[in-house]
């Protein structure tokens, strides 16, 4: 312990008063050290749904090879909530809160009908696209919402796009959860909108506790009469060109027989794919914004449950006297549904959020990157010409994935640093101080990258080798990537907080990019930790060394707790001062 001391005594601290004694250090000031506390704390939290978000793909990815050797079925392997399950079964879905059904009535004249009320349609999801609600959706599986291909023209980076879910019926907070991937109906044609139907898939599968629930999928190719009343559901226009509205709304629409619809709509209405329902009589109808929505029939009998036949597509207008809406048919569609949602995660090329989750694989770890496993799948083994090209291949998409993603959050940092500094305002608040009694105390950069690894958590999931043949390698990646992502894992999201408590630019550091060398406190819950990193002190050079710094606190934290320098669970036992 002495020595450590003495160590740090020694340490070769920049001289602060050398340069004509003036002082060499420059801090950040407060505005500068909020927005990468927010960054910092955004990335925290993205953080942690990746890692989240990666081990629970590997855990799926074990229950897929379970069911595949086991086809008799693995019941001990079911998640404890059946109702959210991908694959619902028939009767664990389409069940409303208790209270809120029976609540809907052909209102009035109003297009898109009368305010629902709080938590009426569980399954209801509400589409943003870079934070703008654009569509609405129908959440049918625990990760997949459906909803309508046209949304989602020109806006197919899903790395945009978020998904709200229900809220409870009393009030219970809605869940935004990120958007993992978007499938749109191979056959979608935008001119006609035949096979107006896309499924898109959450980055984090709905919560059990949360209220948001699956709608029931049809099960047979085919719907119920015409003239059976049937429910829509959306956040839409209220009149033709009208804007969104702020709270759900819903409305009661008897479906139309094919010959009516054709009638009313012409040769645009494709029977095959499209159905039809409302009132020719015009008033009620869903609208712009309302598309991706769900077209609900609810099925009596001893559990009444409400099945999904229609996704709301387009319309002549909204309301127009005989110009009933235009819906997706779904239950022609169930087969493609069930099969992109019980699709094995790996026969599918990556997403970019999937690849930009892991670090970028070396090529002698490539098997052990699960995004990456894609590429090598048709490969005989490691090592040989095959494996090395797909390693390439999946390099390439990543860079690709990274320079979407970084355009969006370079922008968003620029957006966030100028709002709060201002054109040129920030520099005179600059204030030259002298030491820091904290830089005294700095390791020396890097030191806090102690080697040790952290213990091992239990894999989650155990099961034989025995008549499984690869279970036991996806296992052994499974506890891999725990041990990699422990350390953001173990921190409860109340925790979950970047604070840049102080960054010190040494003025006598400029390197040849115009950046500073510099010294950051930051803390992390209740862990704090000093690093070195470089920093700009004009708002371009600032702006860009940002996302450096906040790439760099992650990494400190990271390797801090790794080396273990805090005894497991002092996240919950001390506090930050
Ligand atoms: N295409 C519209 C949307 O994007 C939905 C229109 C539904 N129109 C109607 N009259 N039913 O939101």
């Amino acid at each position: 312990m002495l020595l450590v001391l003495l160590l740090l005594l020694l340490l070769p601290l920049p001289d602060p008063w050398s340069a004509y004694g003036h002082p060499l250090y420059l801090r950040l000031p407060p505005s500068t050290l909020q927005v990468l506390s927010a960054q910092g704390t955004k990335a925290l939290q993205a953080a942690q749904r990746r890692a989240r978000w990666a081990v629970q793909r590997m855990a799926r990815e074990i229950q897929h090879r379970l069911r595949e050797c086991q086809p008799s079925g693995p019941r001990s392997l079911r998640p404890p909530n059946a109702l959210l399950q991908d694959t619902p079964e028939p009767g664990l879905c389409g069940q409303r809160h208790p209270g809120s059904t029976n609540v809907t009535q052909a209102h009035g004249r109003i297009v898109g009908g009368s305010k629902a009320p709080p938590g009426a349609w569980p399954w209801l999801v509400r589409l943003q696209f870079d934070g703008q609600p654009l569509c609405g959706g129908v959440l049918v599986a625990t990760s997949w919402v459906l909803s309508a291909a046209h949304c989602f023209e020109g806006a197919q980076n899903e790395l945009l796009w978020t998904a709200t879910l229900a809220e409870g019926p009393q009030g219970e907070q809605a869940e935004e959860v990120l958007v993992n991937r978007i499938l749109l109906h191979p056959k979608f044609d935008p001119q006609t909108f035949h096979y107006d139907l896309a499924l898109v898939q959450l980055w984090t599968p709905v919560s059990p506790e949360g209220p948001a629930r699956p709608v029931c999928l049809p099960q047979a190719p085919r719907e119920p009469p015409a003239g059976t009343v049937c429910a829509i559901a959306g956040w839409g226009a209220l009149f033709e060109d009208g804007p969104g509205t702020g709270a759900v709304r819903e409305a009661r629409v008897p479906l139309l027989g094919i010959d009516t619809c054709r009638r009313a709509l012409g040769p645009g209405l494709r029977p095959s794919t499209m159905l039809c329902a409302g009132y020719l009589a015009g008033g009620i109808d869903s609208c712009q914004g309302d598309s991706g929505g769900p077209l609900t029939c609810s099925e009596p009998g001893p559990h009444p449950r409400d099945v999904l036949f229609g996704v709301t597509s387009w319309g002549d207008g909204c309301g127009e006297p005989g110009k009933p809406g235009v819906y997706t048919r779904v239950a022609v569609f169930r087969d493609w549904i069930l099969k992109q949602i019980s699709a094995v995660p790996s026969s599918r090329e990556p997403s970019c959020r999937e690849l930009l989750a892991e670090d970028p694989p070396e090529e002698a770890h490539a098997a052990a990157a699960p995004a990456c496993a894609f590429y090598a799948r048709r490969c005989a083994g490691p090592g040989n010409a095959c494996a090395r090209l797909a390693h390439q291949q999946c390099l390439q998409r990543r860079q690709r994935c990274e320079l979407r993603s970084m355009a969006h959050t370079l922008l968003g940092l620029l957006r966030g640093a100028q709002e709060l500094l201002g054109p040129r305002q920030w520099l005179r608040r600059l204030a030259p101080v002298g030491p820091s009694p904290w830089l005294r105390e700095l390791p020396r950069a890097g030191s806090s990258a102690a080697a040790a690894r952290p213990r091992r958590p239990k894999p989650e999931l155990h099961a034989k080798e025995h008549g499984c043949p690869g279970l036991e390698s996806l296992q052994q990646k499974l506890a891999a990537l725990q041990d990699t992502h422990a350390w953001i894992l173990r921190v409860p999201s109340e925790h979950l907080a970047m604070d840049f408590h102080e960054v010190l630019a040494d003025l006598g550091s400029k390197t040849l990019s115009g950046l500073f060398h510099a010294w950051v406190r930051a803390g992390l819950g209740s862990r704090q930790l000093t690093f070195s990193g470089l920093v700009g002190l004009e708002p371009a050079t600032l702006a860009r060394s940002l996302p450096r710094l906040l790439a760099q606190a992650l990494a400190a934290f990271r390797l801090a707790a790794q080396g273990g320098r805090e005894p497991e669970g002092s996240w919950r036992s001390r506090r930050s001062d």
